[in-house]
Order: structure tokens, then sequence, then C-alpha cells
């Protein structure tokens, strides 16, 4: 199995004229950005998380900039998501409140006042980890309740990790998809409240506010670069941070942005989609077993779906030893550039990218990208080591050499 094969979806870009009709984007204005950046905020712990500027590998690999936003630092949880979930449940709380979230804290939701008119309120997910852990986290920093249900053959670290939390936390039988619906029923017959990632029919407002959540971290990129990146490579699982990064970026930047999504082998629905070049999307199923946990979801966000098929211009599924080696590249800094400590999601863009810059069996997909000496690469390392074990034995062991 080739380590990378790739789609181009720009010829479908330029068979319509699509830009237009993407009506998303007004969601993630800079105005909207600042609400949610400024409820994350008055999170007294609150710190932005390092952009991480690799000179050394840049030289190494004959790019001007390599840059990679370190999401492992966020809330000393090792991943980006709970900007999404915290965000959603603030959102749901002003609502029922009748209150505007920009005139609320944690600390005002956090009150006896607040918790006596909500009374008790239960936030139920679906995880391969980083989700429900970020909503667990959230629910107890604010005094309610969760129950997080996890795929077959998730790991049992990021399980406990959850119930550490505590949460009630469970894995099933089902993979990713099916236990989603699974929460949705369960949320329904008890009168919980479905805090997912992903949107369905239905069910669009908790979802969105989840990307405007993740809009924090790309706000915190556009401050701290000095100069637009000219390539972004993104990971999806469901897509919803993907599409979240898109549209902030496009909105932040009037220049031209190459856009290219990075997906698993097993759970490529968005490489499915692009391959069709069909305006709707097609899922994938069965039981996506990859070591790429965070990416193993079979069915795309609509949402971040109508954004990412405009502006994607190459859409990615790469072997399960593209991740690793992008985790120990990483890992393994070179001169004076910073150590990042990546999990299996997190690294996966990179190396795809080290994969192409470094392997003449991709020169094409490298002169299509248009990858050069002047090119401004970012990355955002999603998770950090957040399946320790398996961490170790990739970068320690040589797990997923070959
Ligand atoms: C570490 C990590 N990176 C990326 C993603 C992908 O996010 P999305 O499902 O919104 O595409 C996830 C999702 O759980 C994740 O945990």
């Amino acid at each position: 199995m080739d380590k990378l094969v790739w789609v181009n979806n720009q010829q479908y870009l330029l068979q319509k004229n699509i830009e237009q009709s993407v009506p998303f984007l007004q969601h993630f204005t800079s105005e909207q950005v600042n609400r949610v950046t400024a409820f994350h905020h008055t999170y007294e712990k609150f710190k932005n998380t390092p952009l991480r500027n690799l000179q050394a590998l840049a030289s190494l690999l004959g790019v001007q900039n390599i840059m990679v936003k370190d999401e492992s630092y966020r809330f000393d949880l090792n991943a980006f998501k709970v900007l999404g979930g915290v965000y959603a449940i603030g959102q749901y709380v002003a609502n029922i409140l009748g209150r505007n979230i920009e005139d609320l804290s944690f600390e005002q939701l956090k009150s006896p006042e607040v918790k006596k008119q909500l009374g008790d309120l239960t936030f139920i997910s679906t995880t391969d980890g980083n989700h429900g852990r970020g909503v667990a986290w959230a629910a107890r920093e604010l005094g309610f309740k969760a129950r997080i249900y996890m795929p077959a053959g998730s790991a049992e670290e990021r399980l406990q990790n959850i119930k550490n939390e505590g949460a009630y936390a469970e894995m099933t039988t089902m993979n990713y998809d099916d236990t989603v619906r699974y929460t949705a029923k369960l949320a329904q017959d008890n009168g919980w409240v479905i805090i997912q990632d992903t949107m369905w029919e239905g069910y669009e407002e908790i979802p969105l506010w989840i990307m405007q959540g993740y809009a924090t971290l790309v706000k915190e990129v556009v401050d701290q670069l000095e100069k637009a990146p000219s390539h972004v490579f993104l990971q999806a699982g469901v897509g919803s941070f993907a599409g979240a990064v898109v549209a902030y970026l496009k909105q932040s930047y009037t220049q031209e942005i190459t856009f290219i999504l990075v997906e698993p082998y097993a759970a490529n629905c968005f490489y499915e989609s692009f391959k069709q070049g069909a305006p709707h999307y097609v899922t994938v199923g069965g039981e996506m077993q990859t070591i790429m946990a965070g990416l193993a979801c079979g069915e795309p966000n609509p949402m971040a779906w109508e954004i990412l098929k405009t502006y994607t211009k190459i859409g990615i599924c790469c072997h399960e030893t593209v991740a690793a080696t992008g985790m120990r590249v990483l890992g393994n800094a070179i001169g004076t550039d910073a150590r990042i400590v990546a999990g299996e999601s997190g690294a996966a863009p990179f190396g795809c990218f080290y994969e192409l810059m470094t392997n003449e069996h991709y020169a094409l997909l490298r002169d299509t990208l248009q990858i050069n000496e002047h090119s401004r690469v970012l990355f955002f390392n999603t998770e950090g080591d957040t399946d320790v074990e398996n961490y170790r034995n990739i970068m320690w062991h040589g797990g997923y050499a070959k």
C-alpha cells in the first residue's frame, strides 16, 4: 500500500463557481470569533498555546517556514478539543438564562444563583478521547454532570482520563458513527443534552458553537503570525476542526492559501468524497481501526463539508507509518528548534508533508502543491501524547516504522 494517496479537488473547484455559494463563513467573522475568545479568556488559567517556528527543519526540507501551533499545551488537557465543548456548554447555558455569552464568565456560570436557575444538567457525548475529555472537563469545571461514550477499540488510557474528570464514561462495542447515534438516542430518552462535534439534520446549533469554539486557536495563530501562510495542512475526522480553521483563515487573509486535508486510510470520507467530484459527500464505515483515533470518523459534518469541499485543494489519505514518522520527526528536534510532543492525530499532516518533501515518489504532488523555498507551511499539532503507551512504542521502540 502506498504511504500516501491523493486527489486534486481543484478540478472540481474550477468546474463550478462555488466560492460565492458558501453560506457559512459569516459564522466565523472576527466579530463572532472575538466573542468566543472573550468567553474562553474568562477562564482564570487561560493561556495562548505556542506557535513554534521550526527554522532548522524548514531549511532541511527546503521551505521558508514551518510553523506548528502546539495544542498539546491547551488547558493541561493535551489537545485542542476542549475549546469547542466548553464554548458550546457556555452558549447552551447562556441561552437558557436568556443572557448573551459575552456578558457571562466562567465564574458566573459556576455561581449558586445560576445553579439554582438551571437545576441539574447532564451533558452527553461520543468521543475518540479528546472531545469527550473536553466536555467532561467543562462539565466538571462548571458544576454539571457528563456521560461520555467511546467507540470499540478506544485506548484505555483515554477512557481513564475522562473518568478522572469525574464523568461517567464507557466503551461501547460500536464504531464512532454508530456510537454517536446511540448517544443521541440516550439523550432523547433521558432528557440529557448532547454536545456532539458533528452535525445532522435537526441538530445544528450546538455543533456550530463547537466549531466556533475552535476558532479561538485559529485567531491566536493569525495574531501570532507575521505573514499569511502559503500552505496549511489540516487533519480531518468529521472535519469540524478543519472547517473552522479554513473559515477563519479565509476571512483573515486576502492572499491565496493552499489547503490540504489529511485523513487515515481507514477513515477517508473526505478523500472518497473529493474523488467522486460530487457536490455531496459520501460516507465510509466499518471498524475504522487506526492509531489516528481522533480522525477515525466516516461521516463528515455537513457544514464542514460545505466549507472544505469549496476550499480544499488536495485531499490526502495516509498510511499509519506516515503519522508515526511525523511524531518521530517533530519529537526529535534539530538545531535550536523546539521539540514537539505530537500524538498520532496531531502529527499526521506533518508526516504527510515530510513524506512528500523527502520521497521522490511524490514529486508530482509536490509540484501540484507548488511547495518550494518560498513556502510558509502551517500545521496544527492538535494533540500531544494522549495515548502514552502508543507514543512510547512509536518514539522509543520504532513502532509503526513499516
Ligand atoms: C487530536 C485530534 N485532532 C483532530 C481531530 C479531528 O477533528 P474533527 O473531527 O473535527 O475533524 C480530532 C477529533 O477528535 C482530534 O481528537
